[in-house]
């Protein structure tokens, strides 16, 4: 159900791949709640063409970027005010890979060049885009920007390898260019920490299926799905969350305030017999 919620709202998202990407859910609930955007993928991600399918659903343009590339980050700011008609009100960073998760290598056997990248992908370009638009001066005042994250940022899950470390910057680096973009613009940045989700991203992490059915079994309400992450992210893109910033703010169904639940207790007192 629409509220029209982001009326007169100018976005820029990132990281719609294919229809079971968070970005592409977002995308398409903020078109409903009366936005306008740009949609942008790095340009590899553009040849397998699904982006192009959402943005004529979402009546908008793709424009290709590599979100670590300063150059591509600029001229993608620079179109979409153009495109929409004025400074960006919200910004979506959804984006994450990791060369040693693709590559399975072991966390103790990491290959510290893929390390680097998955670094640079994965939480520097969060600030890229920052700094690309508090210098260009891009977004309007109580505009909001949110990146999207993973709890192994604060406890240890043996098969998100690398990525934790990504996601632990990414959360600080919205820490620090939050206190920056609000004392001098009024901008807010904050991230989401979602709940596994089956999406390409999510499903390349070894043993997903059983990360999945273990959060999914802890958490007293299960698994928030990409729909209820879409719609955190469009609450924190809308005036109804002016106050928020700096903040990791959970969409995981209670996950990260649990420490056994009753199901796993029965199952591993049924193992034991
Ligand atoms: P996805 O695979 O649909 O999205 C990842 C996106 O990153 C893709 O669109 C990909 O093209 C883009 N990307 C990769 N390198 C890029 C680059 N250099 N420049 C620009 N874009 C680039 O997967 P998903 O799950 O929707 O991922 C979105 C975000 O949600 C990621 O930050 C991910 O870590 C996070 N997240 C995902 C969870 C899951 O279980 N799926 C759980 C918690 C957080």
């Amino acid at each position: 159900m629409s509220h029209q919620l982001l009326k007169g709202k100018r976005g820029i998202i990132f990281g719609a791949l294919d229809e079971s990407s968070i970005a592409w859910k977002v995308a398409k609930r903020s078109f409903e709640e009366g936005a306008v955007f740009t949609l942008t993928n790095e340009p590899i991600a553009m040849r397998m063409g699904e982006i192009n399918k959402l943005a004529d659903e979402c009546n908008t343009k793709v424009i290709p970027a590599d979100a670590t590339n300063m150059d591509d980050l600029s001229k993608l700011f620079d179109e979409s005010m153009e495109t929409l008609g004025g400074k960006i009100d919200f910004v979506l960073h959804s984006i994450g890979m990791s060369p040693n998760v693709r590559k399975k290598r072991d966390y103790t056997d990491l290959n510290y060049d893929f390390l680097t990248k998955t670094l640079d992908v994965s939480a520097i370009s969060f600030h890229k885009v920052m700094q690309t638009a508090y210098q260009k001066d891009a977004m309007n005042e109580w505009g909001s920007i949110t990146g999207l994250t993973y709890i192994a940022a604060q406890r240890t899950f043996p098969s998100y390898s690398d990525m934790a470390e990504a996601k632990a910057t990414l959360e600080s680096i919205a820490r620090s260019f939050g206190y920056h973009y609000g004392k001098a613009r009024k901008v807010r940045v904050n991230t989401i920490s979602q709940s596994p989700t089956w999406t390409t991203a999510g499903s390349g992490v070894d043993g997903f299926d059983a990360f999945f059915k273990y959060a999914d079994t802890l958490s007293p309400l299960g698994n928030a799905s990409a729909d209820s992450c879409a719609d955190y992210c469009l609450f924190l893109f809308s005036d109804l969350s002016r106050m928020v910033t700096m903040q990791n703010l959970y969409n995981d169904g209670g996950f990260s305030s649990v420490g056994v639940s009753d199901e796993i207790m029965k199952m591993l007192s049924e193992n034991k017999e």
